[in-house]
């Protein structure tokens, strides 16, 4: 991320029109998916795969900038992706290390905050957790976009780890159960602090979740896109909220003019 100078294309101009600026949404979170098939499409390893969705991350933490979307999360390392090859796991555990040591600089000067969510205390290497805590650290001050990086991170061990602490609080006599509610609930999750997305994007084409912030995407709109993550990009973004601003959210409520027996 150099700069920020717009070098618009024909196409991304004609995208860029169709924006609705009044209706942006304010999280997205992005499944990073794809990145293994994109590599076997081209007869490369998996390793060039994560190694060129590296670069997708960059691009879209600079669209995210140009666009003046202030929340993004990405979906970096699950829970269950450490049933992965070792080969695998290390490399990309490495590929974040370096990542966060590269951008770090460019991060601070582009306003940028980072924040991590999961299973830090657990498993993950020493040197990795050193830089997490650094770029934490050192970007918490920025607030132009707030960059989350779910790492380690399942939505399961999310809520059984928000049971704990509440039963701990409980036990001790310091909090009343009946005094937790859907509102309050969130102070006890990782991303308390971050408002729910309201887009959840997912490359790779697959139409799940796989374990990705399951409390918070609870009224998401989700959109699938069979580009894989090493291909994504400004201009995929921008129709992914495009996508988004051409559907209804109704949050269980009618919307428009119906016609009702109920007198
Ligand atoms: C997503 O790409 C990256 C991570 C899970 C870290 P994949 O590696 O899952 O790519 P596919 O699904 O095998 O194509
Ligand atoms: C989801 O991708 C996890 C991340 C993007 C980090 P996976 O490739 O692990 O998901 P599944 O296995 O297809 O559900
Ligand atoms: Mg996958």
């Amino acid at each position: 991320m150099p700069t920020l100078t717009q070098n618009i294309s024909v196409e991304e101009g004609a995208l860029l029109a169709q924006l609705d600026r009044a209706r942006m949404p304010t999280h997205i979170a992005i499944i990073m998916d794809g990145n293994g098939r994109w590599a076997k499409e081209r007869g490369l390893s998996v390793q060039h795969g994560h190694h060129a969705g590296r670069q997708a991350v960059k691009r879209t933490i600079e669209a995210c900038l140009q666009l003046g979307i202030p929340y993004l999360t990405v979906y970096a390392f699950s829970t269950e992706n450490w049933r992965r090859p070792a080969s695998e796991v290390n490399f990309l555990m490495q590929l974040l290390e370096q990542a966060i040591e590269d951008e770090l600089d460019e991060l601070k000067r582009n306003g940028v905050r980072v924040r991590v969510i999961g299973r830090l205390n657990e498993k993950l290497p020493q040197t990795l957790i050193r830089k997490v805590c650094q770029v934490i650290e050192e970007t918490k001050h920025n607030r132009k976009l707030t960059f989350t990086i779910a790492l380690n991170y399942g939505g399961r061990a999310e809520i059984i780890d928000a049971a704990r602490k509440i039963a701990v609080e409980a036990a001790a006599g310091r909090l009343d159960p009946r005094s937790i509610t859907e509102e309050n609930f969130h102070e006890f999750l990782y991303t308390n602090g971050t408002p729910d997305p309201d887009l959840v994007i997912r490359t790779g084409g697959e139409m799940r979740l796989s374990n990705f912030l399951l409390w918070q995407l609870a009224y998401a709109e989700f959109v699938s896109t069979p580009i894989y993550w090493p291909d994504f990009d400004k201009k995929e973004l921008i129709r992914a909220i495009l996508e988004y601003q051409r559907r209804e959210r109704r949050f269980g409520g009618r919307n428009g003019d119906y016609q009702s027996d109920a007198r």
